[in-house]
């Protein structure tokens, strides 16, 4: 019998004892449980069998009325006894009940049973991406001539990006770390999460641009969010971006959909960043319009 519940501090032990079991150890859990366990606009459920906590998994808003779903983790003792999709299934229904009218999450490519659960429930794949991670270990960045680099006002980034190829092979898609938003449903949000913008200039227009966000913690890697324009112009917005941000290390998420393939994937290769695959996407995004859940337990 399983019993869905929401997370108490108590619970904190048993969820750390299963992040613990779970990919080596280098599970992010740890970092963020105190922030799941307190923040009030975040839902942190468990799932119990004969009374012991064996999975958990972690619901915040992306949007107003838009989910988010991450950090669904069951015990390896109790895998494949249907736990992780009981568990979905009620973060699915709470977060409806909250009010949701949308809910999205990624998984990686090959993890089978998070994509056999997502796809049951009713999530839809709408976007991809290539991870992308330039280590301290990676050559130096190449000298550049400035190309004439400048900042975009907040204005002229949301019209660049709205128009842009990158975000038309993302699906409206944009990345910040390993949450995706639709940038159509709110460009302000795109802007808070990218402060750093810059770009260049062309016939009056901008040509190229790249938006980032410094790393949260001192030694965190930089995240790039968009890159975008003439190729030519991408290691010097890097370069720049890298001085600016003081960034060591960068992380990346660069959409491609099978073919279709955002510039900055080759370009960003050639500059040192790798993926962990062999450059095909990794990373799925995907959706859940509640309204069409129509006739399932969500409904
Ligand atoms: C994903 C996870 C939470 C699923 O938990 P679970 O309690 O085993 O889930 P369920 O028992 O409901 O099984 C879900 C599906 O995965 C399938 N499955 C389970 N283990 C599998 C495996 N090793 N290979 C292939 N499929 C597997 C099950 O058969 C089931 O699919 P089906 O009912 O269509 O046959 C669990 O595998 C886990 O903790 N993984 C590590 C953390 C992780 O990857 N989290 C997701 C990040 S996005």
């Amino acid at each position: 019998m399983i019993h869905i519940r929401k997370a108490q501090r108590e619970d904190a032990e048993r969820v750390l004892a299963i992040s613990a079991q779970i990919w080596d150890g280098n599970d992010y859990v740890p970092s963020t449980l105190a922030d799941w366990l307190t923040n009030p606009a975040g839902e942190l459920l468990v799932a119990e069998v004969d009374g012991t906590v064996v999975s958990f998994a972690y619901r915040t808003w992306l949007l107003p009325r838009h989910a988010w779903l991450q950090g669904i983790r069951t015990d390896p003792a109790y895998r494949g006894k249907g736990v992780g999709r009981t568990l979905s299934r009620a973060l699915i229904d709470r977060s409806c009940q909250d009010g949701a009218t949308r809910i999205s999450l990624s998984t990686y490519f090959d993890n089978t049973p998070s994509i056999r659960i997502i796809e049951s429930l009713g999530f839809e794949r709408v976007a991809s991406f290539v991870y992308l991670e330039r280590t301290e270990k990676a050559p130096p960045l190449p000298a550049t001539a400035n190309p004439g680099i400048a900042e975009p006002t907040p204005e002229e980034v949301v019209q660049f990006v709205s128009v842009s190829p990158y975000l038309a092979t993302a699906h409206g898609w944009y990345p910040f770390e390993w949450l995706f938003l639709p940038f159509a449903a709110r460009p302000q949000a795109f802007l808070e999460k990218t402060p750093y913008r810059i770009g260049t200039r062309s016939n009056g227009g901008w040509r190229s641009l790249l938006c980032a966000s410094p790393g949260r913690e001192d030694g965190d890697a930089a995240f790039l969010s968009f890159l975008d324009g003439d190729p030519g112009d991408f290691a010097a917005l890097l370069v720049q971006a890298s001085r600016d941000l003081a960034a060591t290390t960068w992380e990346s998420m660069i959409p491609r959909c099978g073919e279709d393939v955002a510039l900055a994937l080759a370009c960003l290769r050639r500059l040192g960043f790798t993926p962990w695959q062999d450059g095909r996407e990794d990373v799925l995004c995907y959706d859940l319009i509640v309204s069409r859940l129509k006739g399932r337990s969500a409904a």
